[in-house]
């Protein structure tokens, strides 16, 4: 468990629709939770139904509304068909959060092609398919918020994850170009990005306690962050405090990167 200030931003997002891709669990649901809390209706994406129809019940048992939306991000037909639904069912989509994601970590030389394009296609592929999707449907309502998980390994360099890192610093790339594109007076559109550190999460466990511990030397308030506290980011970025951050790239990280 992390050592998190208990807090919460404090934010009105009543009457507005939220998709949340990967949001079956760690910082995705931690996500959609807070989306839901906040009083958005939260479309649940992942590819398995019952991890999300948990995600689904945590939101709704607190007073929220939430539905889930099974799908494989990488896969353009079921993102097509998922809008489809979405926009038959919703009328509207407010807010898109690009959460989905993978590592296939691997020194170069034992890098394969296929790691490479898994990564690629499920950390930017999707990010792509779902903010092309998302913006169409916020150019009809001319208002939206599109928030792209990315990461500290897509501002600097992490031995053994090349194809993690150019997929993280592509989301990057794609958010500031995408921001310029999107927005304007009568269009109020923005996209962000958001770049955790090291979080604690599913993702996480699996570097195993001897490599947390050194991971946590090198972050200057020395512990991982949460869940909760990159969801807290995309509070902010999805409210109205947050109206005029477009193309920002925002580092929720302890510091590692300043
Ligand atoms: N945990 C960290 O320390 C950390 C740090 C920086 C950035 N991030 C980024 O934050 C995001 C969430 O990370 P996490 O630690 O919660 O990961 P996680 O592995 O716990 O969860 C990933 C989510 O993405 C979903 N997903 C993966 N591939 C999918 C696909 N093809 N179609 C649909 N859903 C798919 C999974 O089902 C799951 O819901 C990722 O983009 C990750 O790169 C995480």
């Amino acid at each position: 468990m992390s050592e998190q200030p208990n807090r919460r931003v404090q934010v009105d997002l009543s009457g507005q629709t939220a998709l949340v891709t990967g949001a079956s669990r760690g910082i995705g649901k931690a996500i959609a939770l807070a989306l839901g809390a906040a009083g958005a209706k939260v479309g649940c994406i992942a590819r398995s139904a019952d991890k999300l129809a948990e995600t689904v019940e945590e939101i709704t048992s607190a007073g929220g509304a939430a539905e889930a939306f099974p799908c494989d991000v990488t896969d353009e037909s079921a993102v097509t068909a998922l809008f489809e639904k979405v926009i038959e069912e919703w009328g509207q989509l407010d807010i898109m959060v690009n959460n989905a994601g993978i590592t296939k970590d691997g020194l170069l030389p034992r890098m394969t092609a296929d790691d490479w394009d898994a990564v690629i296609s499920t950390n930017l592929r999707s990010v792509f398919l779902f903010t092309k999707a998302a913006s169409q449907a916020m150019m009809r309502t001319r208002r939206g918020r599109i928030i792209n998980i990315s990461s500290v390994s897509g501002l600097m360099g992490n031995p053994g994850q090349a194809n993690y890192s150019a997929s993280k610093a592509g989301v990057v790339g794609f958010t500031r170009t995408v921001a310029k594109e999107l927005a304007s007076k009568r269009r109020p559109i923005t996209v962000n990005a958001i770049c955790p550190g090291f979080i604690a999460s599913d993702m996480t466990e699996t570097l195993g306690e001897a490599l947390q511990e050194a991971i946590k030397q090198n972050v200057p308030l020395q512990r991982l962050g949460a869940a909760e506290e990159v969801a807290d980011g995309v509070l902010y970025l999805a409210s109205e405090s947050g109206a005029y951050v477009n193309g920002h790239v925002l580092t929720i990280d302890g510091g590692m990167t300043a």
